[in-house]
């Protein structure tokens, strides 16, 4: 993913060829026919009591066969596990007392444990900022200057049970950190807010990613904090546990449908392995602007993932009272904004979001718009063409069958 050349950053205009677009029109459409499966979901805090308070937030989406366990979590580096479990009973069991010791192995747990299909974790390490103001081109290169990194372990973390929302099935962690000798945060925050689903559909916000019963989204909002550069660039560090020793695989896919991301033909995901796994999904474009729109639109840029030693990162404890200490992690930065173009400078305000998930990452289908256009794209003989086609193969399909009834 880091060596993207011109076309592949999904960031130009790509205009397809009509023999491309007959051939995605054919192999795409039936995507759109996939039924939906619904879950009930419910969002839980668990609490340790504590001032600062220290949130567990449990997401348990049960649905007739499965269940899925979000755990995300503000102690230490902001953190989520997800469990897939293959009984709509399966429950997650905390031990609060032995969580916060210096040994949280086997304090958080999934019950019964033999019912665990996949269990991973993905950990927000670091906050970066960059000076972009001599770098010709952020996107290819990476930005020269850096500032001390915000490390996200010591971040203080607001109550969540405030910003719980059963009704939109989200809360938000907004956080700022514990010293902040600049002040550069008295009137910011870091906030990540998280939002369960029960059925599949597509938020109103850009880049509106469309989410499934088996997935969760998280919205990373860095908002007033005061940056230290004039054009600084912003970058998040994010490690994942790996299931073996090689790290989990990054993919692009590519897309000739705008629709719902203007100017962004491209999606990048993590997967962990072959099914049933799970996968993180995004497209590569931050927004400067609450209202995300093309104008506010900034490339993200990943770098490749690496396998990263755990001591090198900040630790999270709910990933080792999960899986203990052994484990192989691999590590990736985003990295938000070129130094031209819009930027968290125009209104100290940046947002992000990518979607967690279990099972098949959800595949876009080409919109109706989009199919619309190919329509008239493809004009009256492509049409022609498309119907010969299919009359073609219909004839001949009818023809088999009556040979063989005969
Ligand atoms: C968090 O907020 C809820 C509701 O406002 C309150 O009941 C709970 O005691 C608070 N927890 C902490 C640790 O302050
Ligand atoms: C759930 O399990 C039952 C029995 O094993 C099976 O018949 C059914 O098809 C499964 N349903 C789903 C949605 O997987
Ligand atoms: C929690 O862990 C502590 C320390 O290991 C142990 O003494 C206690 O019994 C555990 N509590 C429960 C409810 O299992
Ligand atoms: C920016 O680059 C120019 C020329 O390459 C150099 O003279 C200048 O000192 C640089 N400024 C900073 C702040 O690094
Ligand atoms: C924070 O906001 C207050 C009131 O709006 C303002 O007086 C102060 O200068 C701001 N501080 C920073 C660091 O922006
Ligand atoms: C920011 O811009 C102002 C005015 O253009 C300039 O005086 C100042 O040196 C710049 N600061 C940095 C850190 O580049
Ligand atoms: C992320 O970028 C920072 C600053 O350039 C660097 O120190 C760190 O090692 C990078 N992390 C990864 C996982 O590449």
């Amino acid at each position: 993913m880091g060596s993207c050349e011109e076309p592949c950053r999904g960031w130009g205009h790509y205009v397809p060829s009509p023999v491309l677009l007959l051939s995605l029109l054919l192999t795409a459409a039936p995507f759109g026919l996939l039924g939906e499966e619904t879950r009930q979901v419910s969002l839980e805090v668990i609490s340790d009591g504590l001032d600062p308070p220290q949130n567990l937030l449990h997401i348990h989406a049960v649905g007739t066969n499965s269940t899925l366990h979000y755990v995300w979590s503000s102690l230490g580096p902001p953190a989520v596990l997800l469990v897939a479990t293959n009984t709509p009973h399966s429950t997650l069991r905390v031990n609060w007392s032995l969580l916060i010791s210096s040994d949280p192995e086997g304090s958080l747990m999934v019950l019964p444990k033999d019912s665990i299909q996949f269990s991973s974790a993905v950990v927000f390490t670091r906050l970066f900022e960059f000076d972009s103001t001599n770098t010709s081109d952020a996107v290819t290169k990476p930005p020269r200057k850096s500032y001390p990194p915000y490390s996200l372990a010591e971040f203080s973390w607001n109550n969540i049970t405030d910003s719980l929302d059963p009704a939109t099935l989200s809360a938000t962690f907004r956080g700022h950190p514990i010293h902040d000798p600049t002040g550069a945060f008295a009137n910011g925050s870091l906030a990540l807010r998280v939002q369960a689903f029960s059925k599949s559909g597509r938020p109103a916000q850009p880049p509106r990613l469309l989410h499934t019963a088996d997935t969760c989204q998280l919205e990373v909002a860095l908002v007033g904090a005061t940056p230290r550069g004039n054009r600084s660039l912003f970058g998040l560090e994010v490690a994942t546990l790996s299931q073996g020793p090689d790290c989990p695989s990054v993919q692009e896919q590519r897309s000739i449908d705008d629709e719902y991301a203007p100017a962004v033909f491209q999606l990048d995901q993590l997967l962990w392995g072959s099914l049933p796994s799970g996968f993180v999904q995004w497209r590569p474009v931050a927004f400067s602007q609450k209202q995300g729109s093309r104008d506010s639109a900034m490339p993200c840029q990943a770098s490749p993932l690496y396998p990263t030693l755990a001591y090198l990162l900040p630790q999270s404890p709910i990933v080792r009272a999960f899986f203990g200490s052994q484990n192989n992690f691999c590590a990736f930065n985003l990295t938000f904004g070129a130094s031209t173009g819009p930027g968290y400078w125009d209104q100290h305000y940046l947002s992000w979001s990518m979607l967690l998930g279990v099972g098949s990452p959800p595949v876009d289908a080409l919109s109706p718009l989009v199919l619309g256009i190919m329509a008239v794209a493809l004009g009256a003989p492509g049409l022609m063409l498309l119907a010969g086609g299919l009359f073609v193969m219909l004839g001949h399909k009818r023809h088999s069958e009556y040979q063989s009834i005969n």
